[in-house]
């Protein structure tokens, strides 16, 4: 299930020897044995909870993972387990196509939403070992849904699929403005300032589809990066592949059936004024079975303009980037992408 593969594409990853444009350079090549990354499992509840003690201790714990990387799992989410299911088999489906199928969805150069892989492409070097599909989602009612979306690039038989992703960005819409609620607090600037600030985000999904790879020792599924967006929110398979930079070294992230792997994203560091972090990531390969994740990427809406709080700016700590918007910083993005730089670092 799931592991047979379907490229019909010129460049057939079913060998023994991997193409050479998928080799990484030694100083990048993986380790694909790292220590396990001690992150906390945020536990949702608390915000049922009337007791202000449980909430505190939380947001402590929270405020000490994002000092340090920027990552932590959530738990007790209350996202139906039943609707994430739906979601990994719509993703085996969807990329178990033949690649003419999957091409109507083609994503366009210059777009980031659409059909991608780096199995066809000749050209390029340090090539990431994957498929993705990308979508975006407004909260904004009177935007186009993923339904509208997917019945216009792939046809009524996509109706289902575009449904079940409607529901399920909806679903991280909602999550993602309660973890806004409890980043406020833990920095102390309240429940509602970040809440209200991603009312209306224009977000993007993310299916993330990782074949076998014969030499996973060489390869990356998806190279060394720092999220450009606010937050992610990540459902990875039972199968091990995410990995962050912390220290000075790398770990992995367990997968958890139940939890989300959450990370801070560039523009929400710019909003913390540089207090939460934003931190390298990036995800292995290996060489038995197809590795799957959904990443919803929380961005403000257009016409936002990222600027932290008053209460977070003070003359020992003061304004560590400029304002922006999130439409120029992706633009920005384009223009200077180099996958080991930080972003933001090169943009203020
Ligand atoms: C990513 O960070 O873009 C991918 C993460 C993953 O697939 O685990
Ligand atoms: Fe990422």
């Amino acid at each position: 299930e799931g592991q047979k593969l379907h490229f019909d594409g010129s460049l057939m990853p079913n060998q023994s020897n991997i193409p050479s444009q998928f080799i990484w350079p030694d100083h990048e090549k993986p380790c694909l044995t790292p220590p396990e990354l001690q992150i906390p499992p945020i536990d949702l509840k608390c915000f049922l909870s009337a007791d202000p003690q449980a909430l505190s201790t939380v947001c402590a714990e929270l405020s000490e993972a994002c000092k340090k990387h920027g990552f932590f799992l959530v738990v007790n989410h209350g996202v139906d387990s039943k609707l994430i299911a739906q979601a990994h088999k719509l993703i085996d489906d969807f990329f178990c196509m033949q690649l003419s199928q999957k091409q109507k969805a083609q994503r366009k150069i210059g777009e980031h939403c659409g059909y991608a892989n780096s199995f066809i492409g000749r050209f390029s070097s340090k090539l990431p070992w994957k498929e993705t599909l990308s979508f975006h989602y407004s909260a904004d009612k009177s935007r186009k849904t993923v339904e509208d979306y997917f019945l216009n690039v792939m046809g009524e038989d996509f109706k289902q699929f575009g449904s079940v992703f409607q529901e399920y960005c909806e679903a991280m819409s909602k999550l993602s403005l309660g973890i806004m609620e409890l980043l406020g607090m833990s920095l102390g600037v309240g429940r509602e300032c970040f809440r209200d600030f991603f009312e209306g985000n224009e977000s993007v999904m993310r299916l993330n589809y990782y074949p076998p790879c014969q030499k996973p020792e060489l390869a990356l599924g998806t190279g060394p990066h720092c999220d450009p967006t606010s937050l992610t929110i990540l459902h990875q398979d039972q199968v091990e592949g995410l990995q962050v930079f912390v220290d000075g070294r790398w770990y992995s992230v367990a997968p958890k059936e139940d939890a989300f792997v959450v990370n801070i994203g560039d523009t929400f560091m710019a909003l913390s004024n540089g207090m939460f972090k934003s931190c390298l990531h990036r995800a292995v390969v290996n060489n038995k079975i197809v590795r799957k994740s959904l990443a919803f990427f929380l961005c403000p809406n257009r016409d936002k303009v990222v600027t932290p709080p008053k209460d977070l700016i003070s003359y020992e700590n003061s304004r560590t980037y400029p304002d922006f918007t999130w439409p120029s910083l992706l633009e920005f993005t384009q223009k200077h992408y180099r996958s080991d730089t930080k972003t933001l670092d090169a943009f203020s």
